[in-house]
């Protein structure tokens, strides 16, 4: 359709997705068959099935299967080679990549050949893709708010160049946003921008929580908000864009049905909204399924989402320079 054309076209930020989630099947197959004890299938039909989520927690299990493959920095090298790859294909000129360093470091990977595969794959992305990079240094909620400090610890002990941000992801069932104050206290005051998940699989409580605690500039998700008209507005009025991963939130189950997500209650409420792709390898999406779906669920057309890709650029801790050119 001419919609698929204008996206396809349009020159596009994405501000949401993990390094490990990103990986391709053909790269998450590589290194399952170099691990063949790691428990991801090596077949291409039984990795797609692998990838059928029956809920979040579900999800959450899988990843941390796949993260235990990437085991060196070369291996996050090629997954960010790879990941530039198809980011140039969708005419992505920029993304904001979540690391998670505590679980790379659980996979056998040290902290600084972390933080020099960070640099080697930046440098490749730009070089060869014509893609940019910024790191967004995800504390993981499963890991408790030790794990959220040895993250802080690392993101401002290495700061890699490109590094924007400091996340939090994970479960939000039995563990809360206002734990994780004190990291993100430490973060903010070093300069780095707070961008946790919240209201991915739970309500507004978290995302205020995370407004109020953790001092977020843009929220991971965040589509649990839709049931607070004060919370929308509190978003809108202080202008803190969400993150909306519509895709994922249908293959992790947190929303039933595409009919039932409620990003156009958002969009309608005036919060700020762009869109991205979550774990695209893990989700078989990309960033212009995310648009398109949006299309035909919700009616939206060119102006909209062009407005959406806008919300992107402006919401982006990018280069002025870049900015411009994608607005
Ligand atoms: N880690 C990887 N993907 C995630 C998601 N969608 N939510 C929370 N943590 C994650
Ligand atoms: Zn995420």
């Amino acid at each position: 359709s001419s919609v698929a054309a204008f996206v396809a076209a349009l020159p596009k930020v994405e501000l949401h997705l993990h390094l490990v989630g990103s990986a391709s099947l053909d790269t998450v197959l590589a290194l399952a068959r170099h691990h063949p004890d790691g428990g991801v299938p090596t077949d291409r039909d039984e990795l797609r099935r692998f990838y059928t989520f029956t809920d979040f927690p579900h999800f959450l299990t899988v990843y941390h299967r796949v993260n235990l493959l990437v085991t060196t920095g070369a291996d996050v090298v090629t997954l960010l080679d790879g990941l530039a790859g198809e980011l140039a294909t969708r005419n992505v000129r920029y993304a904001e990549v979540q690391v998670t360093p505590v679980r790379n470091r659980m996979a056998g990977i040290s902290y600084a050949d972390l933080a020099a595969a960070l640099a080697d794959g930046r440098t490749l992305a730009r070089e060869r893709h014509g893609v940019q990079l910024g790191w967004v240094f995800d504390a993981d909620a499963t890991l408790g708010p030790a794990g959220a400090e040895e993250t802080v610890d690392f993101a401002i002990g290495h700061r890699p160049e490109g590094t924007v941000g400091i996340g939090l992801g994970g479960p939000e069932v039995g563990v809360h946003r206002a734990d994780f104050a004190p990291a993100f206290r430490r973060a903010v005051a070093a300069g780095l921008h707070s961008v946790p998940h919240a209201g991915e699989t739970v309500g507004p409580d978290e995302v205020w929580a995370a407004v109020t605690e953790l001092r977020a500039e843009r929220i991971g998700h965040g589509i649990g908000a839709a049931g607070d008209p004060r919370l929308m507005e509190h978003l809108a009025e202080h202008g803190i864009p969400l993150e909306v991963c519509p895709i994922s939130n249908l293959r992790t189950a947190a929303v039933p049905d595409i009919a039932a997500h409620p990003l156009p209650t958002l969009v309608a409420a005036g919060v700020p909204v762009t869109l991205a792709t979550d774990d695209p390898g893990m989700f078989h999406t990309d960033l212009d399924a995310e648009y398109l779906i949006c299309h035909e669920a919700f009616g939206m057309g060119v102006p909209e989402l062009a407005e959406i890709a806008r919300t992107g650029a402006r919401a982006a801790y990018c280069s002025r320079e870049l900015r411009d050119e994608v607005l």
